[in-house]
């Protein structure tokens, strides 16, 4: 357990929220340490001794470390003062610098978790903008590992290449998912078998993944020259992976141009 009062700016929201309830379960600091914000002011972790402020300079205040977990469209109206403290900012297309520009932090970590924190199963790289020392480094890792696996990255401009990629979350198995069940449809498979089919091959038979290598599964599928190679080389030669490089430019275009413009 730490002993440091952690805020949370939108600490009600889908990230923030799901933050706050993984903190809590997993015990890395005790419900008086703390303290989240909204503008409306209720929700239910207030009644679990949370301490929810609807004023954000209070919330700075009270805290050593201050998660930024508002839309990025709303951090130009944040005014808030955070000097001398770290902020980690969750927001997407916002620069550390622009950031420690507007709030005075001494220090920002950018983090991109995704949308699986709520299930504790996010992937959450982060990147370090100012003086860190250790303990802050380690407590950041802690932070992130409450709600899945964390890595720290040493360039600011992973976080915005995988933005497009881990931030994600389920986007990219959703829409194979749903690609595979309408194509089924399409052949004249039930729905709901199609449903039942395309959900197996994405959420279910795919946790093989978990213990087994990817390349190695390819391999030892297409080494039957059946079924399985015939449908993946149709894949390979309607050039598959050159259409994931090309969405997760396109993705960290937007992450770089920022957000806040659009
Ligand atoms: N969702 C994702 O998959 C994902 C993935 C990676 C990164 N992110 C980043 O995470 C951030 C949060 O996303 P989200 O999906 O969790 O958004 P969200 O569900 O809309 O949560 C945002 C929260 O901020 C609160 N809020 C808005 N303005 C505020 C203010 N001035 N003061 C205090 N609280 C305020 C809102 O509550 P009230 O309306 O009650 O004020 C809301 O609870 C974004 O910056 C996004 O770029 C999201």
């Amino acid at each position: 357990m730490i002993n440091e009062t952690l805020g949370i700016i939108g600490g009600t929201g889908w990230l923030g929220g799901a933050i706050a309830k993984a903190v809590l379960a997993k015990v890395l600091l005790p419900a008086g340490n703390l303290v989240i914000s909204n503008r409306s002011g209720s929700h239910p972790l207030a009644q679990r001794g949370v301490c929810l402020v609807t004023d954000n300079q209070d919330l700075v205040n009270r805290s050593d470390i201050v998660i930024i977990a508002v839309r990025p469209e709303h951090f130009a109206s944040l005014n808030i003062n955070a000097t001398g403290k770290t902020i980690i900012s969750l927001m997407a297309g916002i620069t550390a610098q622009a950031i420690a520009g507007q709030t005075s932090a001494s220090a920002v970590v950018r983090a991109m978790p995704n949308a699986a924190v709520e299930i504790e199963q996010s992937f959450t790289p982060w990147y370090c903008f100012g003086e860190i020392g250790a303990t802050t480094r380690s407590l950041v890792q802690r932070l992130f590992e409450c709600v899945g696996t964390a890595a720290e990255v040493q360039q600011e401009d992973f976080i915005d290449y995988l933005s497009a990629l881990s931030g994600t979350g389920p986007a990219f198995p959703a829409l194979l998912m749903t690609a595979l069940a309408n194509q089924a449809i399409v052949a004249g498979i039930p729905a709901e078998i199609a449903h039942l089919a395309a959900k197996n091959v994405v959420v279910n038979s795919s946790q093989l993944l978990v213990s087994r290598d990817a390349r190695q599964i390819i391999d030892n599928l297409v080494a039957y020259r059946g079924v399985t190679a015939a449908a993946l080389q149709a894949m390979t030669q309607g050039h598959f992976e050159e259409q994931i490089g090309r969405a997760l430019q396109e993705g960290a275009a937007v992450a770089r141009k920022g957000l806040q413009a659009r």
